[in-house]
């Protein structure tokens, strides 16, 4: 983690949570080949680079920090075709909603916002929906002075959780880890229920603490695996705990979820982590 980790929320996702999350995408149907990718806020980009390597037809990668160019060429991620650019995942890209077939990443957490003046926040909030809070009315409209004021200290990785939905093409796949307080925290029901108006979750995969232990963090996160079309009537998610990032346990989730084993599932109005999660009270970031 470099000096700016705290203001750009640079937590690395280890390559074996990236397969893990598109061997998830393969086994509920999704494809990698030949699939439109991007990672909004991509960091070295392990996401992109795992994709190429499976056959998608082109990775897009935004990351706001300049000092990723020297990553993104010393890896050789530019040499590789991942199309990449300094620019902001929330602002930078309009245009491309529904663009992507397959949204992945790790969307910044404890970031800040970065929006220069009144001018830019007013435009940041008309693009989003979730910043405006639980009671606020469904169509875009411009931001009150009130949610403008919200949206200035708003958790950046929740408006980033609605612009996977926007980039994601109908019938599209997302990826993303994000932090349990997300799937857990009374707080946050409203923007659970937002989501599962709009993706078919397939699987919500609560990662073990050491995941981004070699960035100084032992935050409880999970990665959530949707398709990006509205749920069947009934549709049950798969929830699952992953006991560490080494190959066997790995290797026994998958086995399990694709045998659709004994693993906990829930109804898609609650989106709770897997029981013994729940059971600990812990609900960190
Ligand atoms: C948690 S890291 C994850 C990086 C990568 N997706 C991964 O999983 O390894 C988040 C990244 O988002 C970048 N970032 C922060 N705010 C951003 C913004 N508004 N737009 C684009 N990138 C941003 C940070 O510089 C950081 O590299």
């Amino acid at each position: 983690m470099n000096g700016d980790a705290p203001a750009l929320g640079q937590y690395f996702t280890p390559p074996a949570i990236v397969e893990l999350a598109l061997d998830l995408i393969g086994l509920f149907g999704g494809e990698l080949a030949g699939a439109r990718v991007i990672d909004p806020a991509c960091g070295p980009g392990a996401w992109l680079r795992a994709s190429l390597k499976r056959g998608a037809e082109f990775a897009v990668g935004l990351d706001c920090d300049p000092e990723m160019i020297s990553r993104w060429v010393e890896s050789g991620l530019l040499a590789d075709g991942a199309l990449l650019c300094v620019a902001d995942g929330l602002t930078d890209i309009t245009g491309s909603e529904g663009a992507f077939d397959v949204v992945v990443g790790n969307p910044p957490f404890g970031a800040d916002l970065r929006c220069d003046g009144t001018e830019a926040l007013r435009a940041l909030g008309r693009c989003y929906h979730l910043h405006r809070g639980a009671s606020a009315p469904r169509e875009r409209r411009e931001p009150t002075l009130a949610e403008m004021r919200r949206l200035a200290r708003f958790p950046t990785e929740v408006l980033f959780i609605e612009r996977f939905v926007q980039l994601c093409a109908p019938g599209g796949w997302i990826a993303v880890v994000l932090p349990e307080g997300i799937f857990a925290n009374q707080r946050w029901r409203y923007v659970r229920e937002w989501l599962l108006e709009r993706v078919t979750v397939q699987a919500v995969v609560a990662l073990p603490r050491a995941t981004f232990r070699e960035d100084s963090t032992t935050a409880r996160t999970c990665l959530l695996v949707a398709r990006n079309i509205p749920p069947a009537a009934g549709h049950r998610v798969t929830l699952a705990e992953l006991k560490s990032c080494e190959t066997h346990a790995l290797e026994t989730l998958l086995d399990h979820i694709s045998r659709g084993g004994d693993l906990p599932t829930d109804t898609p109005d609650g989106l709770d982590p897997p029981p013994i999660l729940r059971d600990r009270g812990e609900n960190s970031r």
